[in-house]
């Protein structure tokens, strides 16, 4: 099948490049010249484990292409997935400029039946937008070719997005039009073995169910942060807590861990923009809203276990920090926790060094040349010259540690966990002051 994918960002590139693995021909299109002429020579603008390998392969084997032209791109494919990016507006919904623009151009140069999907993570209502502004281009010019509009919402994580697009555990696929939804059943066969894992759906609904899901999912670690909190007071272990009620089949173990908030470019957004779409509506969505608040709360947990231990006053004082991407296996740094600790130990006084894997060059990108934070090319060598270490992202390389040589290297060995790396009984037997979220 011939598909075209506009927009080369982390959804459209995993989309694009999956579907070429499994034999389809995609084109991908991008604005951004830069982008695509990184991709045309074997470059990977984002980070993402097995994405490189698979584009590589798949432009050797004459499967994927890409191009800027959008006249191009909308001749292309049968089916048109538009995967541009929809950043959240001041007041918390998505914009939907991008994805209103590649339906004009669609609009404006398609000569035979398409249909178009949003993969974008776009508020419910937007493929009915997609359609009229599709029906004025044609009307535009004088034609009725007909199109269809498809909801086909995404649900990849972040370093698990090719396996994710691969095995994916559900296909939702929200569609009216019946030439359509066999279109779409076609494309997903090879990803829909040994059992049906598609789910169709009326439009709205299908966009509402990716809302539900992150919102689901902000909820459940909002939930248990503020009972970190509440653990901590009560002298409770959390972990143990966590272990008591995950055993339910009702409630399971998956999204129950405290943390130092939730970033990322999903559910911080995707639960804005479901709180936004609610009041448009009429409806206040009071849960989400405190999930929210308990989030933006949460991020600045660490800081406040800092100062309960060092006063508010940090003048003078250094900070290693541990991790500064959203979570591990990437380098998305986007409402990460990380910059909040970071801009609040400044505002404080304080200065950091940090290490993080795969994320310092984007904190480079986004923090420039300051002083006030600096990088080191080891966790330990992060340590030199520190007053005590914060942990913000669980990457695997944190786990296992000399807590004899984080003693030395610290001037107050204290280490300000906000991801539960350790067992505490384990660390605080080293001489080493260990604050963690919810553990006793
Ligand atoms: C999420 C959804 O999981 C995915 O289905 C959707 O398509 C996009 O949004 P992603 O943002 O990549 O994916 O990351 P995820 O692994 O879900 O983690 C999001 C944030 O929640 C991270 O900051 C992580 O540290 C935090 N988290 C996750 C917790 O604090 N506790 C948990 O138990 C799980």
């Amino acid at each position: 099948m011939k598909i075209t994918v506009i927009g080369t960002g982390y959804v459209g590139l995993v989309t694009g490049t999956c579907l070429a693995e499994v034999g389809n021909d995609v084109l991908c299109l991008d604005l951004d010249q830069s982008k695509i002429d990184t991709l045309k020579s074997g470059g990977m603008p984002i980070h993402e484990p097995g994405l490189l390998e698979m584009v590589q392969r798949n432009v050797a084997a004459g499967r994927l292409h890409f191009t800027t032209s959008i006249e191009e791109s909308a001749a292309f494919g049968n089916v048109q997935f538009i995967a541009v990016g929809t950043p959240p507006d001041e007041d918390g919904s998505a914009d939907l400029q991008y994805v209103t623009a590649a339906a004009r151009n669609i609009g404006c140069h398609m000569t035979e039946y398409k249909v178009i999907v949003d993969k974008s993570t776009v508020p419910v209502g937007t493929a009915d937008k997609v359609r009229a502004v599709v029906a004025a281009e044609l009307a535009k010019r004088g034609t009725d070719i007909p199109f269809a509009v498809v909801s086909n919402p995404e649900f990849l994580k972040e370093g698990a997005a090719v396996e994710d697009f691969m095995r994916p555990d559900r296909i939702v696929i929200g569609a009216e039009d019946v030439r359509a939804i066999a279109l779409m059943r076609d494309i997903y066969s090879q990803f829909n073995r040994n059992h049906d894992r598609i789910v169709v759906m009326d439009v709205r609904s299908a966009e509402l169910t990716k809302y539900a899901a992150n919102s689901m999912l902000a909820t459940r670690i909002s939930f248990m942060n503020e009972l970190a909190i509440l653990a901590d007071k009560l002298g409770a272990d959390i972990e143990q807590v966590r272990l008591g009620i995950g055993a339910d089949p009702r409630i399971g173990f998956h999204f129950l861990y405290p943390g130092c908030g939730y970033g990322g470019s999903c559910f911080p957004k995707d639960v804005q923009a479901l709180i936004r779409t609610g009041l448009e509506n009429d409806v206040t969505l009071k849960v989400l809203q405190a999930v929210e608040a308990a989030n933006e709360a949460q991020k600045r947990v660490l800081l406040d276990k800092i100062t309960a231990r060092f006063g508010s006053d940090l003048q003078g004082m250094h900070f290693a920090i541990w991790g500064l991407a959203f979570k591990p296996d990437t380098d998305d740094m986007r409402a990460a926790s990380s910059r909040v600790l970071i801009e609040g130990l400044w505002a404080l006084g304080a200065t950091a060094t940090a290490y993080d894997p795969v994320a310092m060059q984007e904190s480079r990108r986004i923090y420039g040349a300051d002083a006030r934070l600096t990088y080191a090319d080891s966790p330990m060598s992060a340590l030199k010259a520190a007053d005590a270490l914060a942990i913000v992202t669980e990457w695997k390389e944190f786990r296992v540690q000399d807590f004899a040589a984080i003693k030395a290297a610290l001037k107050t060995p204290a280490i300000f966990d906000g991801r539960n790396l350790y067992v505490p009984s384990q660390v605080r037997e080293q001489g080493i002051e260990y604050y963690a979220i919810g553990r006793r």
